[in-house]
């Protein structure tokens, strides 16, 4: 069993909320640390503040045997933790492409003041490479680096269970500490990357670059498979069978979104940038542009299916978050499409799961409907925009007796064409042939 730590993991969003509940359920005595106080509140009550599969039942499990809690006060998390786990965000600052990290700064700074002899700060925020050893000079403690790869619906599963661990360290015993903490997991076999912090912090923005451009590196074939008639999924399906490139994230849609794609490739940029780098990473120029041109892509489909113009049209969107299990709606391809189609005029209306409170809220002039079927009735053209594993069980033939046009847009290549067709529908998809 597991040495038990006194950890404290400040920043309770997706990742920090995942992360604090998966290390009390591994064995230690952790504190949760947010300034919302809403938030906290909701944690500390067993209440998740957003859709995570199996999240709940880890919170609930973990305040039940005591062994996680969770306050607002830092100077309470100083006095606490023996390790401090950084989890705040580091969103794209406005109108830059560069991270904001006023959030990581000042978690640090208060921290610094009440910290115990020996702890040892772990950042596990997204950060430009150099933030470490910039914060290091503000702190009188050990500042490790230990960054995260989990994906928003497999949170719980991807913390328990991950890939790899990588620790950027500055000393062994920093390391041992971690290791102490992770001792499960190496106990399974995790893979482990001691390194440096600068290489920790490159880790997680390299990866998440080379995902993007993976995805839009298929949705450019995409492009070419639209004007040549060739098939995108049958492509993905047959350069994946090499394993050198592999059959992951290859699946050619409207692109990627979410908190973290997006803002980390225009964040690496900048501070390539600021290294006097930039031509390293220019490609991701065209990874984000590829990415951006596959909305506008299925906005043109889905203008050309109700006859060229969306004025007066009727269009129902399906999906509102940026991939399905999940309530997240940041930078979702699925909301941009609905809006630029509303901007011209068409009345949409969105169904999805779980994202309909989120998009509401920031989006109050889209329509919104409690079930995919009624989302449709009369609906000129249907845009299928998240790939919710319901939107499959649609049943085409009763969806036609309920829209005002069978016309439909698949923009994430995961419905039954041959099924839609075959019910009557015009179908369109990213890089698909049209029948
Ligand atoms: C991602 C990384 O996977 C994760 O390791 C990192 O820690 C955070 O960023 P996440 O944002 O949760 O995780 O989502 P992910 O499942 O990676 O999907 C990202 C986006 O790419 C989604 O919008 C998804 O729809 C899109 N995508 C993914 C594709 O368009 N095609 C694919 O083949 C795969």
């Amino acid at each position: 069993e597991v040495e038990k730590s006194s950890l404290t993991v400040i920043g309770t969003g997706y990742l920090g909320a995942v992360h604090a509940a998966c290390m009390a359920e591994i064995g230690h005595e952790v504190l949760g640390v947010d300034v919302d106080e809403a938030k906290i509140a909701a944690l500390a009550e067993g209440r998740a503040p957003f859709f995570e599969p199996g999240f709940p039942e880890v919170l609930k499990r973990n305040l039940e045997n005591g062994r996680l809690r969770f306050t607002t006060s830092l100077a309470e998390a100083a006095a606490f933790g023996d390790v401090h786990f950084v989890c705040v965000g580091t969103p794209q600052q406005p109108g830059s492409h560069a991270a904001d990290l006023r959030y990581v700064d000042a978690v640090v700074d208060g921290l610094a003041p009440h910290l115990r002899p020996g702890a040892l700060v772990v950042g596990k925020s997204t950060v430009p490479v150099g933030t470490a050893s910039r914060l290091a000079e503000r702190i009188d403690a050990e500042l490790a680096w230990n960054p995260e790869f989990l994906r928003e619906g497999f949170a719980v599963e991807d913390t328990l269970r991950p890939d790899r661990l990588v620790v950027g360290v500055t000393s062994p015993s920093a390391e041992q500490v971690l290791r102490d903490v992770y001792a499960p997991m190496l106990a399974a076999g995790t893979p482990w990357v001691s390194t440096d912090p600068a290489t920790a912090e490159l880790v997680k923005v390299a990866a998440n670059s080379f995902l993007a451009t993976k995805i839009s590196f298929i949705n450019a074939m995409a492009e070419i498979c639209e004007a040549t008639g060739a098939d995108v999924t049958t492509l993905a399906a047959a350069i994946g069978y090499d394993v050198r490139i592999g059959d992951k994230f290859l699946r050619a849609g409207v692109g990627f979104g979410g908190g973290c794609l997006p803002k980390d490739i225009r964040a690496f940029r900048h501070r390539a940038a600021e290294l006097g780098l930039e031509e390293s990473v220019r490609f991701l120029h065209e990874v984000d542009a590829i990415n951006l041109r596959r909305r506008d892509r299925a906005v043109s489909l889905a203008r050309e299916l109700v006859g060229g113009s969306f004025a007066g049209r009727s269009v129902a969107v399906l999906g509102a978050t940026f991939k399905p299990d999940s309530d997240d709606i940041r930078d979702s391809p699925a909301l941009a499409v609905a809006n630029a189609i509303r901007a011209e005029g068409a009345r949409v209306t969105v169904h999805d799961p779980q994202g309909i409170d989120n998009a509401r809220a920031v989006h109050p002039d889209l329509d919104y409907s409690p079930g995919a079927q009624k989302a449709c009735e009369g609906a000129h053209v249907v845009v299928h925009l998240t790939e919710w594993s319901e939107y499959r069980d649609l049943d085409p033939v009763k969806l036609a007796e309920v829209v005002h046009g069978r016309a439909l847009v698949d923009a994430r290549n995961a419905l039954d064409l041959a099924a839609w067709r075959a019910a009557g529908w015009e179908v369109r998809a990213l890089g698909r042939p049209r029948a």
